[in-house]
């Protein structure tokens, strides 16, 4: 497995092109099963779990294509309707094509996804929305398995918790399903809203976009379409609060400040100074840092993508912040890792306390999951002397070219290869 040695003390200084939002490119990407038609992506990242879904995709006989320009999909030939536990285990997004396999097919079976490093993450929500649509599901042998005789039936579905993943499958199933939807307590992420234009392109009658009531009218057959991926409002995120950590002065584009707001006003309370325009926000810190409390929220709320990135930044507050994580049930691996780096945090259940010290020290820490292993390159950036993150492939999953961005303003990062685990 790789490892990454950064040099710690560098303020990042430049400019950096944030890619397209992997989180908008997964489901997007399921979307393809739901018409024979082409449907052609630009902004699409390079990252692994787009190559994941890429495999499941292929295995279930679609077409892909890709270019300089983008990446063209074709379902017009599906001939296996199992997603395999091998590649759902490695990613939970998998479970999205459920609901357009069903859909469009009448049949699918996909195997749960299981626990993570967040915690249990059920899928309860999706399974209770694809039944109440008239889907007969069982559960049998670790994969659920879902058929129905002729279309989906519209539905009006309240959901117990906001869920980004149900929200996603059930606008996919409501899409092709008979008649009208309705979806309230749903989750209205710009990943989702994304998806839903993407969905209108391909003929699909979406309305409400963007709130947390969603009607969709079922049409027969959506057809094929082209759509530009938003930008990725997490790894922008980051790197805002790269900025700030480093004492530096980034600017970033292709982002519009509007989707990174919640995090730009905490990072104004911080003392950072932010200044923006159309599809760029340019961030700079020269003052203290003061110590500012967040607790995560579905959107417009502070993201659970972005907390332990700003943990990270807080080991270094003038004072004490109070952290509160309330989407996931595990959230805080990252805390021990940072701990060794000098941190001083302590945990009670869902809320950490980090009280700020005076400088982090480079060590050699472990990579549990996405934004854990880029909160460890933040805090290494910081710190005083040399920093060994292990186990970097979870930041594969998400973050694109991160050392060839990051080192472009000043980061001194190397990637070491297959050493150890
Ligand atoms: C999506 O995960 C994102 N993943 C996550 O990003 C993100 O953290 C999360 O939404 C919240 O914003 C992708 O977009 C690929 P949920 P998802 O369904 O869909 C519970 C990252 O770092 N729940 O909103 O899995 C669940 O256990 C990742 O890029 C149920 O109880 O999130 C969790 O506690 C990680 N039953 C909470 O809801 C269900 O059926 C939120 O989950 C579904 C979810």
């Amino acid at each position: 497995m790789d490892s990454m040695l950064i040099q710690g003390g560098r303020r990042l200084q430049g400019r950096i092109n944030i890619s397209g939002a992997k989180n908008a490119s997964l489901p997007i990407l399921a979307c393809s099963l739901l018409t024979e038609d082409n449907l052609i992506l630009s902004n699409v990242p390079s990252v692994t779990d787009i190559t994941t879904m890429r495999h499941l995709l292929e295995n279930h006989g679609v077409t892909w294509q890709e270019d300089v320009a983008g990446v063209s999909l074709n379902a017009g030939h599906i001939n296996n309707f199992t997603a395999p536990y091998d590649i759902v285990r490695k990613m939970r997004a998998s479970f999205w094509v459920l609901a357009p396999l069903l859909a469009r097919f009448g049949e699918a079976k996909v195997s749960l996804p299981g626990g993570c490093a967040l915690g249990a993450r059920q899928v309860d929500l999706h399974v209770a929305g694809l039944a109440a649509m008239g889907a007969d599901i069982a559960i049998e042998d670790g994969y659920v398995i879902a058929k129905t005789m002729g279309r989906l039936k519209g539905v009006h579905f309240n959901f117990d918790k906001i869920s980004v993943g149900a929200t996603i499958s059930l606008i996919m199933a409501a899409c092709l399903a008979d008649g009208e939807t309705q979806l309230m307590n749903a989750a209205a992420e710009p990943e989702i809203v994304d998806m839903c234009h993407c969905l209108v392109k391909m003929g699909a009658e979406i309305e409400w976009i963007g709130t947390h009531h969603l009607k969709i009218i079922g049409k027969k057959k959506l057809h094929g379409a082209k759509h530009h991926v938003i930008s990725d409002r997490i790894e922008a995120g980051t790197y805002m609060i790269g900025a700030v950590i480093t004492k530096g002065d980034l600017e970033l584009y292709g982002i519009d400040y509007n989707i990174v707001e919640n995090l730009g006003l905490k990072l104004l309370d911080a003392g950072a100074h932010i200044e923006h325009s159309a599809g760029r926000v340019r961030i700079s810190m020269n003052q203290e840092l003061r110590s500012v409390n967040i607790d995560t929220r579905v959107y417009p709320g502070y993201s659970t993508d972005l907390q332990a990135q700003f943990m990270a930044l807080m080991t270094l507050g003038n004072g004490t912040s109070v952290i509160t994580e309330n989407i996931f049930e595990n959230r805080f691996m990252h805390v021990p890792e940072l701990c060794r780096m000098g941190a001083d945090i302590s945990i009670n259940g869902h809320t950490a306390t980090v009280r700020g010290v005076r400088e982090l020290k480079g060590a050699e820490v472990m990579a549990s999951d996405l934004r854990a292993s880029v909160s460890l390159v933040l805090a290494a950036m910081a710190a005083t002397g040399e920093t060994k993150i292990r186990r970097i492939y979870h930041l594969d999953r998400g973050y694109s070219h991160i050392e060839e961005k990051l080192g472009n303003c000043g980061a001194i990062i190397e990637r070491i290869s297959g050493d150890g685990v």
